[in-house]
């Protein structure tokens, strides 16, 4: 981090940014939580599988900021990297995952700065996610910050599929062999076909529990 910090106003501000996503990353995690408890209350649920939440590292902000050209900022920081706090929400299925973004959506104190649908347009690499963008306000003492957090909802399979690739891409800097791509595209279709049949699956066991549940 220390190419970031220029002066000693820049320590303090740096300092206090940290703690601010620190805090709205609490924040979204709780609200997370007691959605899907609630669920679990009403409908005997879990939307969510696991929760992961992190804090990107100086380094990679800093990576992040010379990829897209800026210089290494905390005002740039801050207006440009919009995934400085993080939240990955992992679901059984994907009817689950537009279940939550649209509890998400309903937040009042949440507000939705921008919706990528990767799980309808998946990406050339054959990534699938549903990624939101969104603002808590963190009440401080004496003003409230409205904090931008990131939140990827994704179901188990696509996050699997999501980690490998993750791992591959790194490993080989964006220039895998041809025959590893073409690969994991066709384990991404797999993930596709994979998800597709656990929800009829899962709508199918549905079913049959209502219908002996009614001639109880
Ligand atoms: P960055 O890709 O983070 O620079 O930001 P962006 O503005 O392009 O946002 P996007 O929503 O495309 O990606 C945000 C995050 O989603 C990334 O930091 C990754 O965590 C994840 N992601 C996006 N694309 C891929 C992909 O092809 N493979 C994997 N494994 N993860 C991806
Ligand atoms: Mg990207």
């Amino acid at each position: 981090m220390h190419n970031a910090i220029k002066n000693y106003e820049d320590v303090d501000s740096w300092k206090t940014i940290m703690f601010l996503y620190n805090a709205a990353l609490k924040e979204v995690e709780t609200k997370l939580e007691i959605l899907n408890d609630e669920f679990q209350h009403v409908h005997q649920y879990n939307p969510i599988e696991h929760i992961k939440t992190r804090i990107k590292t100086p380094e990679s902000i800093v990576k992040k900021l010379k990829r897209y050209g800026y210089e290494t900022s905390v005002e740039n920081m801050v207006k440009y990297i919009n995934d400085i706090a993080g939240v990955r929400l992992i679901c059984s299925f994907t009817s689950d995952i537009y279940r939550l973004a649209s509890m998400i959506g309903n937040q009042s104190d949440l507000k939705v700065i921008s919706i990528k649908d990767y799980i309808k347009n998946p990406k050339d690499s054959g990534y699938k996610s549903f990624h939101m963008l969104v603002s808590v306000p963190v009440f401080l003492s004496d003003s409230v910050v409205e904090t931008k957090v990131e939140i990827q909802i994704r179901t188990i399979a696509m996050d699997f599929w999501a980690s490998l690739e993750h791992k591959i891409y790194y490993k080989f800097e964006g220039h895998a062999p041809a025959y590893i791509s073409e690969d994991l595209k066709s384990c991404a279709e797999m993930v596709s076909q994979l998800d597709e049949r656990m929800l009829l699956l899962n709508e199918a066991i549905q079913k049959c529990l209502e219908t002996s549940e009614e001639k109880d």
